[in-house]
């Protein structure tokens, strides 16, 4: 009988590439994908632990599978991904039902560990940091099961160089490596060959991408070129860039290169100098708002989304008004805004004394969110009345009846079109618009799938 695994997600688009690679992985190993988790032989979690309701979620669905796994003892659970790297045993001693742990420095041995699990017993097996030589430490090298067709995310980079002072990652993921760049160009002609009309450059801090091969000079600008001039690519987005690092380099290659999207994840996490400081970002509000002023100078129509905290400790509210202030003028189209969550082992948990009271914090979180909708409110509703180019998703959540579709700048455009596939390519003139999406009405078909379908594989 073919065993069936399912795996579930829990982090960044890092931790869904990697799950990617997992699924990937235990297929060429024989195994069958399945939605439910009931009917899986093999479940995977990959876990994320940027923040505490992160790691509440791993443990929460970890007892929900422990009455299954009584029922079936054959059933393997693995868990995997970041929490996995830096909890390590205190998995299994808090889930004994859990077969294999894994972390993020061995993605690539995950279907053997659950074969050698099968016949010895539960496995830890967490690596210290990446083996170079090893020829899969890459995600991007292992076999994939991509959940898309038609886009595709791709590392060019792993770990993380900095030290913001709440921040986990580099802890976890080790330090920066850069991923030849030959390597990830040829990937990338070979997801084109596949029928891939849009790739995602993943890494920590993108710009500094390359620093470590040439030992002086990032080569992300060059990455980027490269990988837009590639013969039936339509479009290169990038995740993400960190502002002490955003060179002008970089923005020329936004603004000369056609397939790269008119989109700049900027994240600014605070916009006051005093906290900036402390948490080791190397930029001040000022310096952050010269760097997005000249990207929008350069780039015409850019759309522009930001990563922000709340909360984090010694934040006063003179702090938290600079960051009203910054937001409000950097205009975003979009931001994920988080309350500080405390990670063990992070210069900022143990300024304990400085911790913010939760009533504060929640209520700075909602004057921040009223911030942020306005602008988005803005940006959307000024995209009424002019036709977009967008790439065919799938049918909408919410109302399947309509298609769902991004637009160059990301937003996701909500249509009526009947039988459009994924990956197909549209004009879409837009007719509404809320703080989260856009409506809109199909113009013209530009181009169908290049992917062949997926061929529906029969339960042996
Ligand atoms: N490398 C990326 C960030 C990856 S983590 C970058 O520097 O842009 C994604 C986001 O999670 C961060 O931008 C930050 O806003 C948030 N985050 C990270 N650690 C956090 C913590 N301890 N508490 C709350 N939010 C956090
Ligand atoms: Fe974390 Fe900072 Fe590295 Fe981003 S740049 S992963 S926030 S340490
Ligand atoms: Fe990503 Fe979470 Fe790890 S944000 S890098 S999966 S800690």
């Amino acid at each position: 009988m073919t065993q069936r695994y399912v795996v579930r997600t829990f982090g960044c688009q890092m931790n869904e590439h990697d799950s990617e690679r997992i699924a990937g992985l235990l297929e060429a190993d024989g195994m069958m994908p399945t939605d439910s988790v009931e009917d899986a032989d093999v479940i995977v979690l990959n876990t994320c632990c940027i923040r505490e309701n992160a790691d509440n979620k791993l443990y929460g669905h970890l007892g929900h599978l422990k009455s299954l796994k009584e029922q079936r003892p054959d059933l393997q659970i693995a868990v995997a991904g970041c929490l996995a790297q830096k909890d390590r045993d205190t998995i299994r001693e808090r889930a004994p039902h859990v077969d294999v742990v894994f972390g993020t420095h061995n993605v690539h041995r995950a279907a053997d560990l659950l074969t050698e699990a099968r016949e010895q017993g539960p496995i830890v097996e967490i690596l210290e940091e990446t083996v170079l030589e090893d020829a899969l430490a890459f995600p991007s090298v292992l076999p994939a099961s991509r959940d898309s067709r038609h886009a595709a995310w791709v590392t060019i980079q792993i770990g993380c160089d900095n030290s913001c002072a709440f921040c986990i990652v580099p802890a976890v993921r080790g330090p920066e490596i850069s991923r030849p760049f030959d390597t990830v160009v040829e990937e990338v002609r070979q997801l084109v060959d596949q029928g891939v009309v849009e790739v995602t450059l993943l890494g920590q801090n993108v710009n500094s991408y390359g620093r470590d091969i040439t030992k002086r000079r990032p080569l992300f600008a060059e990455l980027l070129r490269e990988v837009g001039a590639i013969e039936g690519i339509r479009r290169v987005r990038y995740t993400s860039p960190h502002p002490k690092d955003l060179r002008p380099e970089t923005i020329s290659a936004m603004a000369e290169v056609p397939t790269v999207c008119e989109h700049l994840h900027l994240p600014l996490q605070s916009g006051s100098d005093r906290v900036l400081a402390a948490m080791h970002r190397g930029y001040t509000g000022e310096r952050y708002l010269q760097k997005l002023a000249a990207a929008r100078d350069a780039v015409a129509d850019l759309a522009v989304t930001t990563d922000i905290i709340v909360g984090f400790p010694g934040e006063t509210e003179d702090d938290f008004a600079r960051t009203l202030e910054v937001a409000a003028e950097a205009a975003y189209d979009s931001a994920y805004t988080f309350i500080y969550s405390p990670r063990p082992g992070t210069e900022a948990a143990d300024r304990v004394e400085d911790f913010v009271d939760p009533d504060v914090v929640a209520e700075r979180f909602e004057r921040l969110r009223v911030v942020i909708e306005r602008s988005a409110v803005a940006k959307h509703a000024a995209r009424v009345g002019r036709t977009e180019e967008v790439v065919v998703e799938g049918p909408a959540r919410r109302d399947p009846d309509l298609t769902s579709g991004r637009t160059r700048q990301n937003k996701l455009v909500h249509f009526a079109a009947d039988g459009l596939r994924p990956g197909a390519v549209a004009t879409v003139e837009i007719t509404g618009a809320g703080a989260h999406h856009l409506r809109g009405d199909l113009q013209e078909v530009v181009a169908s799938p290049r992917h062949r379908l997926r061929i529906p594989v029969v339960a042996g």
